[in-house]
């Protein structure tokens, strides 16, 4: 039985659209080996595709048939703590780890830069595949197939708050409302930003975070789908995150926080119960190891 346990993802950053990513310290666990036919399910009982749709199946067939090998069936077990359509990238640790899950039985006939590059083809976002890979805070684009990326070090202790909604936004609707066309203006008001924040993450300048991660291509677009996602925003700032954004397509927000913050969580918590009681923050740290697969 092989054992894959893919970090959860947040694309963007503010800034950064489509290009900039963070693993996180939230997993998706997937067990899997060769079976006569598909069986699939999930520890906790949730209600998840159980044939040839599911995701981590399709993804570890799709291993197979490019490797030329047949597959008899799968087994799966799911232990998913990612949650779903909330923007921080379950689709991509699933996808991720049908990948590696299939290769590893295959006995790893796919080079990391294979898998790289199949995940963000069948994902559409390198900027949440390539970190859930890799770990670490990435920059990744894919550009005729291949992935084009770098694991950026990162300086300085920080906490990603997470602020979860209990309402889901699908990827699909939030690109739906972005203009196809932007000023040139808010181009470079973006790449200048997209710069400047991997660069002051690199080297520990946290007090550029507040204006590195702002934006203007896609999260004023975003905000009409997500109920008090600006306030929550706002109110995340005001608390004393260094910096606050959509996380990736949207609805989850997250704050970054000096770490020496200790109370920053439980004075969120309080807020939200009080303020907005849809949203539930968590407190997530990078995590610093990618993908990782296990012979169980
Ligand atoms: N960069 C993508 C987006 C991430 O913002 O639409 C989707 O997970």
């Amino acid at each position: 039985m092989i054992k894959v346990t893919v970090p959860a993802t947040s694309a963007n950053m503010g800034s950064g659209y489509d290009s900039i990513g963070i693993a996180l310290d939230l997993y998706n666990v997937i067990s899997m080996e060769e079976a006569d036919g598909i069986e699939i399910s999930d520890v906790s009982g949730a209600d998840i595709p159980t044939d040839e749709t599911n995701l981590i199946y399709q993804c570890a067939k799709k291993v197979y048939d490019i490797c030329g090998k047949p597959l008899r069936g799968l087994k799966i077990v799911e232990d998913c703590a990612i949650p779903q359509t909330r923007g921080l990238g379950s689709s991509s640790a699933c996808t991720v780890a049908g990948i590696l899950g299939a290769n590893a039985l295959l006995g790893g006939p796919l080079g990391q830069q294979n898998v790289i590059d199949l995940a963000a083809s069948i994902e559409g976002h390198p900027d949440n595949s390539t970190p859930a890979i890799l770990g670490g805070f990435c920059v990744a684009l894919l550009e005729y197939g291949k992935v084009w990326s770098v694991r950026v070090p990162m300086n300085g202790k920080v906490d990603f708050i997470t602020f979860i909604p209990d309402f889901e936004l699908s990827t699909e609707k939030a690109r739906g409302v972005l203009p196809e066309k932007v000023a040139h203006h808010d181009a470079v008001f973006n790449l200048s930003r997209a710069a400047l924040l991997a660069g002051s993450l690199t080297t520990g300048k946290l007090e550029n975070i507040s204006v590195a991660v702002g934006d203007c291509l896609h999260q004023p677009y975003r905000f009409g789908l997500i109920p008090d996602g600006r306030e929550v925003v706002h109110a995340a700032r005001a608390m004393g995150a260094l910096g606050a954004f959509i996380s990736g397509a949207g609805p989850s927000i997250i704050a970054v926080v000096d770490a020496q913050d200790k109370t920053y969580l439980s004075r969120a918590e309080m807020y939200c119960a009080q303020n907005f009681p849809h949203w539930k923050p968590i407190c997530l740290h990078c995590d610093e190891t990618g993908a990782r697969v296990e012979q169980v």
